[in-house]
Order: structure tokens, then sequence, then C-alpha cells
């Protein structure tokens, strides 16, 4: 079969592993698929930077991000750039014209992701995001496939690994918040502006992704409750201690009584009997109960570069399947907006 045509958006930690995963891997990638994954183009921020160890042929990169969209011989945009803006019009852009997406981006996803859903049932093109929530644990498509034949009741998760390192320090170490959040810096987990990590928004990103998910249904950002971890205290984690309890930061997205639904991001005591009590570290785990299914357990490295691209490489070969079959996945557009309750009326 032809080769399936390629335009990588962003070449950072992700981009670089996705770039070298694609090479590494290029003849099992071409069996599983039926067909070869030929990459055509790569836009980066600025040209000249030294991507001398990545094996491609350097004149691929390009700084020109929509005119690589637009490319008509692009089959498939990877977008692992984040961010609200220019995001969005690229993303828009290659589904309208019927260019599968995949992409890690958890902002737009829960800022905007009708607009990326609705161009994608204009364009008749696949939208994969396994990458935006907790990085290589398969968790998306067992929400938006394996369990759609049931009734999913709550889902429970710690779903940011740099505030998971930090309170798993203070657990371990009676360490207070802020000797916890040096010790992730310095061990490359937290960011050099660590807010979107403690204050809870890139939990609340992810958390909108995994209710609309789980519930059928739209939430975005703006519909999630959320609270970070910065007032969390050495003595916190000692009062927690001595309950048999810790501290976690968790997403929780459940059903309320009236048929709506609540989605909220807050630090929460678990009994150190709870499966997520023992994730440690910058772990992720996603906690589902569904009603037929019961209690089921997603746990592994939710960040990094090869984690990461292994959830972009796998969304890679279903699109790619998909393309060669004439098939697509199952259109999200037709979702119930479920009421979205605040945090107080639950
Ligand atoms: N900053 C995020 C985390 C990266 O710490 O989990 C992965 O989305």
């Amino acid at each position: 079969a032809d080769p399936v045509k390629v335009a990588l958006l962003g070449c950072g930690s992700v981009g670089a592993e996705v770039v070298r995963l694609l090479h590494e891997q290029s003849s099992d990638l071409t069996a599983r698929i039926g067909a070869p994954i030929e990459l055509v183009g790569i836009a980066v921020r600025r040209a000249g930077r030294d991507r001398g160890t990545l094996p491609v042929d350097p004149s691929i990169f390009t700084t020109d991000a929509l005119g690589l969209v637009k490319r008509d011989d692009v089959d498939v945009v990877i977008e692992v750039v984040g961010g609200i803006e220019p995001a969005r019009t690229w993303l828009v852009e290659a589904l309208r014209a019927g260019k599968s997406v995949v992409t890690a981006n958890k902002a737009l996803l829960a800022e905007d992701g009708a607009s990326l859903h609705d161009a994608a049932v204009e364009g008749g093109a696949d939208l994969y995001y396994e990458a935006a929530v907790a990085g290589a644990i398969p968790l998306l498509r067992p929400l938006r496939e394996s369990l759609h034949g049931d009734k999913i009741t709550r889902v429970t998760g710690i779903v940011n690994g740099t505030t998971n390192f930090i309170l798993s320090a203070m657990d371990a170490k009676g360490s207070g918040f802020s000797e916890a959040l040096e010790e992730a810096t310095a061990l490359g987990y937290a960011e050099a502006d660590p807010t979107a990590d403690v204050e809870g928004f890139d939990a609340a990103a992810k958390a909108a992704i995994l209710a609309s998910l789980a519930f059928h249904t739209r939430v975005g950002a703006e519909n999630v409750y959320r609270e970070g971890i910065t007032e969390v205290s050495a003595a916190d984690v000692a009062s927690a201690k001595a309950m048999g309890c810790t501290i976690k930061l968790l997403c929780i997205a459940t059903r309320t009584v009236d048929g709506g639904i609540s989605v909220r991001v807050h630090p929460a005591m678990i009994p150190r009997t709870h499966p997520l009590a023992g994730v440690n570290d910058a772990f992720n785990a996603v906690f589902v109960e569904a009603e037929a299914a019961g209690q089921l357990m997603f746990y592994g490295r939710g960040a990094g570069g090869a984690p990461t691209a292994s959830a972009v490489l796998g969304d890679l070969v279903a699109v790619a399947r998909n393309r060669l079959s004439g098939s697509r996945a199952a259109s999200e557009s037709s979702y119930a907006s479920l009421p979205c309750r605040p945090m107080g009326e639950v």
C-alpha cells in the first residue's frame, strides 16, 4: 500500500522520541499497519537548532506549521506542541481537510475540545488523544471503546505526576511543600514554572477529558472545581498519617443523584488501604467504577518523552489503519449535555 504520510508538529522531548521510535520500529509498524509510515515534515519553533542526532533528513524541518498542515500529501498530523493557539488553528484546519489528528494537547482538549470534535465530524477525520491524559497508560481508548457497553459511575485518578511526587515525598520524609517542590524541580519532574501542576490546572484539564469520555458529555476545564496542593502542610500530612490515611491530589468525576455529573480536583485524604494510596512518586493511576465491570485500575507512567511517545504511536497505528480500511472512530458529536454540578450541590 502507499505510505501513510505524517506531519509532526513539535520536536521537544515527546516529538524527538516519536521521531526515534518511528525510525527504530519502522518495519514492525509497517507490518502492523499494512503500509509504511513516512514522516514528511516536522514543524519547529526555531530553525537551525542542532537536531543532528535525530534519524531524519534535516530538510524536512520547517517553521511553517500551518503550511505543513495544509500540504495535500499529508494524511496524518501529530501535534505535541501544546497550548491553545496556534495549535487549535492547525488542528481544526487539518481535521476539516479530512486529515487524521493525533494530539497530546490536554489544555486545548479541555478548553475547546468541541471545536476539534466538530471539525473531525465535518472533515470525516479521526481525532485521537491517548497521550493527553496519563501519558503511557492506555486509558482513553478503554473508556472510549472497551467500556462503551457499560455505564461508568465514577472515575477517581491521580493524573499529575509532579504533585504526586511532591505529596509522596511529604508523606515519606515528612518534608514541607516547598522542600518537596525543590526536590521535584532538582530531579526534573517539576517545570521551571510549576504553577499548572501545583495549582491543579493540569489535573483539571485531564479531569475534563476523562469526564467527557466516561459520561459521554462535554466537560470543559471551566466546569471543573479546582484546588491545588500549595496549602497542604507537613502537619496536614502527619495528621492524615495518624489516621491511617495519606493525602493525594485526586481528580474525581462522578454521576450525581439528579442525573448530572460533578467533576473536581483537590487534595483528599484516602485510607492507606485504598488502591490509589500505594501510587507514589511520579506515577499516575486511575480507578474506574462501572456498573457491570465493577472496579478497574489503570497504573503507569503519566509523563516523560518515551512513555508519552508510546501513546502517540499507538494512536498513529490506529488512525493509519482506519485510513487504510476507510473507517474511522465513532463520532463524539452526538454526546448528551449532562448538567455539571458545582461542588456544593453534590
Ligand atoms: N506536568 C505533567 C505531570 C506532565 O506532572 O503529570 C504530564 O502531563
